[in-house]
């Protein structure tokens, strides 16, 4: 037996360490523990589900293709930008309201998506002498348009931008607002648009949407290019972004703000 006790002590000393291995307190990798459980009122944020597109038999107006049960409309071409120009616009649709009521400091940068001819960029521009307007559209020609009418008014901070269908090509938390007048509906790829934008604007941006009300029969627009309030919260919220409130200083247009959290 005596010859036996160094051998069970050796034994007992190997189990020891081995037991003291298993149990290491070293964490396995992975994010760091919360020092202090989450509070009961700020809940973290879920990431958004990915929703994705459906197809059906094409409106006339539409692609056949479906975002949260809307059917997407064509783009409007470039020459259309007569009528986006027209002078009866202001009498119809009261643009300079809406002007009125986009707040922005004199050092803020927006980007006016879907800008076309830049009706709403050049007026904003005056908003923001220290500065820019991001006027940001897929369409060349629109981006021609408004490099020829920025030289002939000598404004300088309107910057076209091309982006692509699926992403405002902009650098991340690089805008204090964006604006969409009529041209959101009409993105073919809303999903990535809205992900691209919310990588683009700072926390606490802001999003300008300005849409037909599709809840108005009397207001003169094809259906597919109006939109409820209730389907721009659906399709803005499940982005990610948090519904802030729906003016209504506009004859015909819903004129939403959309924040990033
Ligand atoms: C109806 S026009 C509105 C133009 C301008 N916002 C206005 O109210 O005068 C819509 C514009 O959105 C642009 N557009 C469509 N899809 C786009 C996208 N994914 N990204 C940027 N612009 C887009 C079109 O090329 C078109 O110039």
């Amino acid at each position: 037996m005596s010859r036996l006790a160094p051998l069970l002590a050796v034994l007992a000393i190997a189990l020891v360490v081995a037991w003291g291995w298993f149990r290491s307190p070293v964490p396995p990798a992975g994010p760091a523990a919360s020092p202090t459980p989450p509070s009961a009122t700020t809940p973290p944020t879920p990431a958004p589900a990915v929703v994705e597109y459906t197809t059906g038999p094409a409106t006339p107006d539409g692609i056949g293709k479906f975002f949260h049960g809307r059917e997407i409309a064509h783009v409007m071409g470039h020459p259309a930008i007569k009528w986006l120009e027209r002078t009866e616009r202001e009498m119809e649709e009261a643009p300079s309201k809406a002007i009125a009521a986009i707040d922005l400091a004199p050092d803020a940068v927006l980007a006016d998506i879907g800008a076309g001819s830049g009706y709403y960029s050049f007026r904003l521009s005056e908003k923001v002498p220290q500065g820019k307007i991001v006027a940001v559209d897929i369409q060349p020609e629109m981006l021609d348009f408004l490099r020829k009418k920025s030289a002939e008014l000598g404004i300088t901070n309107v910057e076209p931008h091309l982006g692509t269908i699926e992403d405002v090509k902009l650098p991340a938390a690089s805008l204090d607002a964006a604006l969409m007048v009529d041209s959101y509906h009409e993105f073919s790829h809303p999903r990535e648009m809205l992900a691209s934008l919310h990588h683009a604007l700072k926390p606490g941006g802001r999003i300008f949407l300005l849409e037909f009300r599709g809840e108005d029969p009397k207001v003169p627009i094809k259906p597919l290019h109006k939109m409820t309030e209730a389907q721009a919260r659906l399709e803005l919220e499940s982005a990610g972004f948090r519904f802030v409130s729906n003016l209504r200083p506009l004859p015909w247009q819903h004129f939403m703000i959309f924040e990033r959290p």
